[in-house]
């Protein structure tokens, strides 16, 4: 079965380095830290939004490590049910579980044994699925369920997730042992608002990709306008590079027959509230109303040295009400 799963392509990674587009210095930073990543076999942990390019990432490291020509083997970990993650990654013996087969299976370790296994969506790994998979990365070897005879295996791990895992650790929903074993290598993919910068050099190359596809046509016969690309840059992207590309072919496709120009910003982009807002909505931590208070109280009394008269002006409240916040939160000079 391994064997002719490899014939076919399925444990090949497809993409490297030269498929992540973009040069702003955002993108760049962090493919150099996976050009290093991509040099040793450490553990190497991939974290962004949806749709930044992620698993581009993790196909490019591969690809471009001493591994590239041993499976590489993905495996969604949010997408498989709790109780058979386990057997997914470390396989099972005969019978193992009511709807085992009755021979058994090797697990995804085994499979990707000498190349590299990316674990997406990792931070959704159930409680005790993180400990095995700790104990496979402490020791090197994997028990499959049921069985009781470890087996080694050599196999290089990358994970993703779209989650905050420090706040995931922060609320012990992710061992923290578990995360430094992962992040030897730490690679932060930016969204696509903090590099607007590549936006127009990526649509040239999605209407080039759409342009064939599509149209069956070179991209000298699609023009673009200032407008549709200023348009585009002003933005906020939520969905990343996937929505960016969604909303390019979607508007090829729309286009029947020559001369065919995109001039017009689709709706669901012209419709959105400016990109400012978006990206203050989508950068900041939201927190309780309250917790903002405190923390702006003690901020200002602590910047104006207590000065009661300074710290109600800049707060724009009555005095009555800075005595009675500092009472409520029990603020003193000290703390
Ligand atoms: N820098 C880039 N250059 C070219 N294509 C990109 C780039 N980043 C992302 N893409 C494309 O955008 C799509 C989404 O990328 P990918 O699946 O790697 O995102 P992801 O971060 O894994 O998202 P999710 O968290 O939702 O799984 C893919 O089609 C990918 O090829
Ligand atoms: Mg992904």
């Amino acid at each position: 079965m391994r064997q002719s799963a490899e014939q076919n392509g399925q444990w090949r990674a497809s993409f490297n380095f030269a498929n992540i587009i973009g040069r702003s210095h955002a993108i760049n930073n962090a493919i150099r830290i996976a050009k290093v990543a991509a040099r040793s076999s450490a553990a190497t942990l991939i974290l962004g939004e949806s749709g930044v390019g992620k698993e581009l990432f993790a196909h490019a490291i591969h690809n471009c490590s001493k591994r590239s020509d041993k499976p590489f083997v993905s495996i969604n970990c949010g997408a498989i049910p709790r109780e058979l993650i386990e057997a997914e990654l470390f396989g099972y013996m005969p019978n193992a579980f009511t709807g085992a087969s009755n021979r058994g299976a090797i697990g995804k370790f085994s499979i990707a044994d000498g190349g590299t296994l990316f674990l997406d969506e990792v931070a959704d790994l159930s409680p005790e699925a993180q400990v095995k998979l700790l104990r496979a990365i402490s020791t090197g070897e994997i028990v499959r369920v049921g069985g009781v005879r470890p087996e080694k295996t050599d196999v290089r791990i990358i994970c993703a997730t779209n989650k905050n895992i420090q706040t995931e650790v922060e609320n012990s929903y992710f061992r923290e042992d578990l995360y430094y074993r992962l992040n030897v290598f730490e690679i932060r993919v930016p969204p696509l608002r903090e590099r607007l910068e590549d936006i127009e050099e990526i649509i040239k190359y999605f209407i080039n990709t759409g342009a064939k596809k599509i149209l069956h046509q070179n991209m000298d016969e699609i023009s673009v306008t200032d407008e549709f690309i200023n348009g585009l840059k002003s933005y906020s992207w939520p969905g990343n590079v996937r929505q960016l590309q969604a909303v390019l072919e979607r508007e090829i496709y729309h286009m029947s027959s020559p001369p065919y120009i995109l001039s017009h910003l689709p709706d669901s982009i012209l419709n959105a509230p400016p990109a400012a807002a978006q990206t203050i909505a989508h950068a900041t931590e939201i927190k309780p109303l309250k917790q903002i208070e405190f923390e702006m109280i003690k901020a200002a009394l602590s910047r104006f040295n207590w000065n009661i008269e300074k710290t109600i002006a800049a707060l724009q409240i009555s005095r009555a009400t800075l005595y009675r916040k500092i009472n409520e939160y029990k603020l003193n000079k000290r703390k």
